[in-house]
């Protein structure tokens, strides 16, 4: 079994570094965050994510190592994978700087190692950066050659977060570009190795159209959204009309497909507008607008400005009105908070002199670091209700499907709830409380 190296320990890198050692291969992982690095190795991740934490416990100190040193890493493996993080500049242009530190730190060690090793790109890049970027600066720090005496791939990750292990053990497919034959050769038979009789489909391709397929991924998902979010808003004009159902039909159609067709308060996360930004930055540099993504993000801008006006249409005013914010994580199953339009609502409504009390199960302490002032807390959703003008409920969090109209009725001065999520039924609420959701429109008179 070929040895593998991580470079960088955030949700790929550690996600991927647990899964390839609880399937026997020897992991040496780096994560130059010396805090960050102790707690993996004290057997707790850093960040919330469904059955890390076991696979931690599984695996480390067994056969996975986790160190502070690159040059550890990498002479001990046959294989390493980069995956650090390509964070957004101002400019919507895509950071650099963690990529570049981490080929030359490659370069470095791998100048003291004579076996051939191959090096993947993981990281989301633009087309051109693994062969403009990581290429020379780890030939320039070896002396040697790709292709030749070292070998180079881009193979994107498709893992969601709260679903990472999953999807790392059974993706729906694999996207290989190689820098030659003999890279992407190399990257086939490791995951020929890794997944067996259930190998997904593998896309062979060149590195650039490689690292487009990723952008190309996320960039449909988020646009699957938006258009979602569309019809919502456009059934929220017709008594009756249902979102839900909408997309329960349209999902039948082979070529739709069910997923990705929630809508909502619009979609967050760390990669979506990241990336978004970053391929219309790369277009337009090049010239050429590419006016659908820009309509995608203006799209789910525009989702929290419209949910601002569903609570101004029944407040009046939202100065000095206690609002009740259900869930803030980018989405369930995480802590994560970054790029969450569950966030970024509440802070509109601090802007227009809302006064907030917001409950997640996992996100608080995340939000605390971000979101400290003037914002309270509460130990959960019930006692995040008490005294409210208005609720929202903008993650839709397991637990809070169990909610029932007596607790919002009972806890609430005005049982007023915007459900985000569609999550309790509007025909029973509707009669207890002024139940608006995103996606519905008006209750419809019953049709005899
Ligand atoms: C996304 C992609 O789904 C992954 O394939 C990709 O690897 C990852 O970005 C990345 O580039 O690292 P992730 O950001 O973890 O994964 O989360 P998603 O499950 O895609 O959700 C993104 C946002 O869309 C969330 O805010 C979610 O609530 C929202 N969403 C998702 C909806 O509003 N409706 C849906 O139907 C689905």
């Amino acid at each position: 079994m070929k040895k593998i190296s991580f470079i960088g320990l955030g949700p790929v890198g550690l996600c991927m570094a647990v899964c390839f050692a609880a399937k026997g291969y020897q992991v040496t992982a780096f994560e130059k965050d010396a805090s960050k690095a102790n707690q993996i190795k004290s057997g707790e991740p850093y960040f919330y994510e469904p059955h890390l934490e076991e696979f931690l416990q599984k695996t480390q100190n067994k056969n996975l190592r986790i160190v502070t040193n690159n040059e550890e890493a990498v002479l001990q493996s046959d294989i390493t994978f980069i995956t650090v993080g390509t964070p957004a500049k101002r400019n919507g242009t895509i950071n650099l700087r963690y990529l570049t530190e981490a080929s030359k730190e490659i370069g470095k060690s791998l100048k003291k190692k004579k076996e051939a090793h191959l090096i993947v790109v993981k990281s989301t890049v633009t087309p051109g950066t693994t062969q403009n970027i990581v290429k020379p600066l780890v030939e320039k720090n070896t002396g040697r050659k790709c292709g030749k005496d070292f070998f180079l791939c881009f193979n994107p990750e498709f893992l969601r977060e709260g679903n990472a292990i999953k999807d790392v053990l059974e993706p729906d497919y694999i996207v290989i570009g190689g820098y030659n034959q003999k890279s992407a050769g190399m990257l086939k038979e490791l995951y020929n190795e890794f997944h067996k009789e259930h190998l997904p489909s593998i896309i062979q391709t060149n590195i650039p159209t490689a690292e487009l397929m990723k952008y190309a991924n996320n960039t449909f998902l988020a646009t699957k959204i938006s258009l979602i979010n569309t019809m919502a808003n456009i059934c929220e004009k017709i008594p009756g009309a249902d979102v839900t159902k909408v997309a329960e039909a349209i999902g039948k159609d082979h070529r739709i497909n069910p997923h990705f067709l929630n809508a909502g308060l619009g979609w967050g996360g760390s990669c979506f507008r990241k990336d978004l930004q970053a391929l219309i930055t790369f277009s337009k540099e090049r010239g050429y607008r590419p006016m659908l993504l820009e309509a995608t993000c203006r799209a789910n801008d525009l989702q929290i400005k419209f949910t601002i006006e569903k609570i101004k249409e029944k407040l009046k005013k939202i100065d000095g009105k206690r609002i009740a914010v259900l869930g803030l994580a980018f989405k369930p199953n995480t802590d994560d908070i970054r790029e969450s339009q569950s966030i970024k609502l509440v802070e509109q409504l601090q802007k227009e002199g809302a006064k907030v009390t917001a409950y997640d199960p996992m996100a608080i302490p995340n939000t605390r670091k971000t979101l400290d002032k003037g914002i309270n807390y509460a130990l959960s959703a019930i006692e995040c209700l008490k005294n409210s003008d208005c609720a929202i409920l903008a993650t839709e969090w397991e637990e809070f499907k169990k909610l029932k109209p007596e607790d919002f009725v009972q806890n609430m001065k005005t049982p007023i709830l915007i459900d985000c999520r569609r999550l309790y039924n509007q025909e029973k609420l509707s009669k207890q409380l002024c139940y608006i959701a995103i996606g519905l429109g008006e209750l419809a008179e019953p049709q005899l």
